[in-house]
């Protein structure tokens, strides 16, 4: 959001990395990408005679397939088979958490897009041509859409969880105030610029490679295996880097390469299958749609004493990552504050939608849009400003999180004042008051929105990652990692760890792709660990070489190991610079056969949690935030502009600010649009009628807010942070939740009688209808 209604301060002050690398670091990948050169699978090479593979999938959101004929688009010339389950050698099976999802439907359909057949042909365009030529008959089952309907039916994915802290029930009969409400947020297109994909490969002895536009390249390596009925060393995946994940990707990426594996291990000839945006829009799932009710309790002098909330997770028709995302609704459930006494429930309600999956954020922005709802609804019944009760109830150093975890090294009051001090809140809310004073055709609207993130899988198991570095012997470095480049930054941030303890420019560092060969069992670029995870097994692989290198440098210049360092592609002693270059140093370790390559592996020490007590310390730490925004809207019309977002954010110590900043901006935009404008819509049948650019509308440039500013918060960072440079990619979405609530402000500003609803998206048509609600 580079453009020039943006306007960003930046905070100068830095340490850990080297100042000068921190604050002039670029993401190296914009070189390729302006000039159309960055590689993904859709520019990998095809070899001679690869097939093109399209899938086929269910015209209908659930049944019973009475009978299929595949005859006519098998006749079509150019079509070499169609694979359907019973072409499957291993398991038709693809769950990632609970083994509920068939890779292709056998006997029934359970969602519109489920995928039945793939159809393998000489050009994408017969293969297209071919599906249309399938006739399918289904005899209709009742279809279900909405969590509400699936709890009425005892239609669940699992067992609900609960947390607890306290003693809600008896808290809220000591409260001056209960209120109780309903909230509903919706589903969110990923809208990942690169569409699904995956390109398959016959290597020797049966083996198979693949090319996937995956976060998750093990699951789509284990998942191919697990189907083919082979082992996993056969199967090799590759990831150059992705155009936008954004969590669509983190599971729902594996299916496609799993078809197209298939087909590779029967036909023995590389098989490519992207999605086009239509087919992509259809049959994957999105950002699961939330139904809740909330009971909120708080003291005359507005403290929450009791908070209650039962979530109905839209997880539609199988399980993806549901449990592990309505996990983190309940882990997110009172945001950035403390309440002492607090009872929430989550359950994942099955549906015929598209399975819904991760989406940046990962179930944290509903739970936290429940929480500021009853906030909103509490200080309107009360007469105060929801700035006022938000205030009240920061959370504070020691605090305990209804999930166990103590707090520490809390920013969020700091974060807090240090917004409505450095944008002088007090005189923004006066603005406001005055402009609504004035104007009678345009309200304006403000609210602050702090963000309390916790870092880490929530699953501790997965908080694991690997590195491998090598030295070549002119003094250049590979690095290897589980990280998946997707826009975020991360491959710039893995350079800069070994430019900087290798102390070498960054020219000669090259980050390898991701690949299931060179680094194993990993979990996928996700949860926002991604740069912690794989950085800190970086540095710990840089400084193994680095003390392996020093011993060689003793050696060589006769002093002690202590008195070594390397600096600006020197040996210096004891601070002054030797004769002894970077690359005489490799050299010189290549005839000494000192080993140059080091492979590392980093776990995340210190976090636990216990399920069956649902209490422990899943959090390495957590990231936090305030933003102010304001609106104005158009009362004649509906329509609003941002007019600025001012927000003060927790980087820890920022190790590449430039790309931080990046992501701030970019995941607000995000949260903005979830909550303002994207409108997911199925119809009583299932069926996707957001179907297209046309039907589902993302914020551009002209529904940016006209101002972003963004200001660091002054900490001391996080050790568990890599170079204390804290994860920045899911928390700034949820920023975006503030849009909602300052459009609400200023639809009150104009109607007195406007009753709150808790409905997100808050689409110009709602605001529109709030203005002259009777
Ligand atoms: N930024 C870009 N440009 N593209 C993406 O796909 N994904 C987001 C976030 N920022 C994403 C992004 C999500 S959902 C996550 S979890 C993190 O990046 C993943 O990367 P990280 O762990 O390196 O932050
Ligand atoms: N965040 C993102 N992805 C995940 C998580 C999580 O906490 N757990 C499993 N996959
Ligand atoms: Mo991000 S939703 O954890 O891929």
């Amino acid at each position: 959001m580079h453009n020039n209604k943006t306007n960003t301060v930046r905070d100068t002050k830095l340490d850990a990395v080297s100042k000068s690398l921190k604050q002039s670091i670029k993401n190296l990948d914009s070189y390729t990408h302006v000039r159309g050169e960055s590689l993904y699978v859709d520019d990998v090479n095809i070899r001679q005679g690869t097939f093109h593979a399209v899938v086929f999938d269910s015209p209908k959101a659930h049944g019973k397939i009475k009978h299929i004929d595949y005859s006519k688009a098998e006749a079509l010339e150019g079509v070499e088979r169609i694979f359907t389950y019973k072409d499957v050698p291993g398991e038709n099976e693809i769950g990632g958490i609970i083994a509920d999802e068939p890779l292709f439907a056998e006997d029934e359909v359970h969602f519109w897009g489920m995928p039945i057949a793939l159809i393998v042909a000489e050009s994408e365009f017969i293969a297209r041509k071919a599906r249309g030529l399938i006739e399918i008959e289904i005899e209709d089952l009742p279809v279900i859409t909405t969590a509400k309907e699936a709890k009425a039916k005892g239609s669940f994915i699992n067992a609900p969880r609960s947390f607890s802290l306290g003693d809600t029930e008896k808290a809220f009969t000591e409260c001056d105030y209960v209120f109780e409400g309903e909230t509903f947020s919706n589903g969110q297109e990923h809208l990942y610029i690169e569409a699904q994909g995956a390109y398959a490969e016959p290597m020797e002895n049966g083996n198979i490679k693949i090319t996937s536009s995956t976060q998750g390249p093990t699951a789509v390596q284990a998942t191919t295996a697990r189907v083919l009925g082979l082992a996993m060393h056969k199967i090799e995946v590759d990831v150059t880097r992705l155009g936008g994940g954004f969590g669509g990707k983190e599971d729902q990426a594996t299916p496609w390469a799993v078809m197209a594996a298939l087909a590779t291990h029967h036909l023995n000839q590389s098989v490519k299958l992207i999605l086009n945006r239509h087919d992509d829009l259809r049959m994957t799932g999105k950002r699961h749609p939330y139904e809740s009710t909330y009971k909120i309790g708080l003291s005359k002098d507005l403290k929450i004493l009791a908070y209650q909330t039962e979530f109905l997770q839209n997880s539609g028709a199988a399980a993806d990552l549901s449990p592990a995302i309505a996990e983190r609704t309940l882990f997110h459930a009172t945001n950035s504050y403390y309440v002492p006494n607090v009872t929430t429930k989550v359950l994942s309600c099955k549906t015929n939608l598209p399975p819904n999956t991760a989406f940046r954020g990962f179930g944290g922005p509903q739970g936290m849009f429940v929480i500021e709802s009853a906030i909103a609804k509490a200080a309107s019944e009360i007469g105060v400003s929801a700035i006022k009760i938000q205030e009240a109830n920061l959370l504070d150093e020691n605090d305990t999180f209804s999930y166990g975890q103590i707090a520490k090294k809390v920013e969020a009051k700091n974060t807090w004042h240090s917004a409505k001090n450095i944008f002088n809140s007090d005189a923004l809310e006066q603005e406001v008051a005055d402009f609504n004073k004035n104007n009678t055709a345009f309200k304006k609207g403000l609210s602050f929105m702090p963000i309390t993130f916790g870092i880490s899988f929530t699953n501790t198991p997965m908080n694991h990652a690997r590195a491998l570095v090598h030295i070549y012997l002119d003094g250049s470095v590979g690095i290897s990692t589980a990280a998946v480049e997707m826009g975020q930054g991360v491959n710039t941030k893995m350079m800069q760890i070994a430019a900087d303890v290798f102390s070498i420019p960054i020219e000669k560092i090259k980050i390898e792709t991701t690949n299931t060969t060179r680094v194993a069992n990993t979990s996928p670029s996700a949860a926002s660990s991604t740069a912690d995870l794989n950085g800190k097994a970086t540095l710990m692989a840089c400084n193994a070489l680095v003390e392996r290198l020093k011993l060689v440098a003793s050696e060589d210049l006769n002093v002690s190991e202590k008195d070594i360092t390397l600096k600006n592609e020197s040996v210096f002693i004891n601070d002054k610079p030797s004769e002894l270059s970077w690359t005489d140093l490799i050299s010189s370790a290549m005839l000494k056969r000192v080993a140059l390559t080091e492979n590392a592996h980093y776990a995340t020490p210190e976090i636990h949690f216990d399920k069956t007590k649902e209490k422990g310390h899943p959090f390495a730490y957590h990231v936090y935030g305030t933003a102010i925004t304001t609106v104005t809207v158009d009362c004649t019309r509906g329509t609003y502009e941002f007019d600025s977002v001012k927000i003060v954010h927790d980087y820890g110590k920022s190790m590449s600010e430039g790309i931080d900043l990046g992501q701030v901006e970019g995941a607000l935009i995000q949260g903005i649009g979830w909550m303002t404008m994207e409108e997911i819509a199925y119809n009583d049948d299932g069926k996707l009628l957001s179907n297209a650019l046309s039907t589902y509308k993302v914020p551009d440039i002209f529904s940016v807010p006209k101002r972003v500013e963004v200001i660091p918060v002054e900490t001391e960072g996080n050790d568990m942070a890599i170079l204390k440079s804290k994860a920045v990619g899911e928390p700034p979405l949820m920023y975006g939740i503030g849009a909602y609530f300052a459009l609400q402000n200023a639809i009150k500003a104009f109607n007195s009688n406007y009753d709150l609803e808790f409905h997100a998206p808050m689409t110009p048509e709602k605001v529109l209808m709030g203005l002259y609600e009777k």
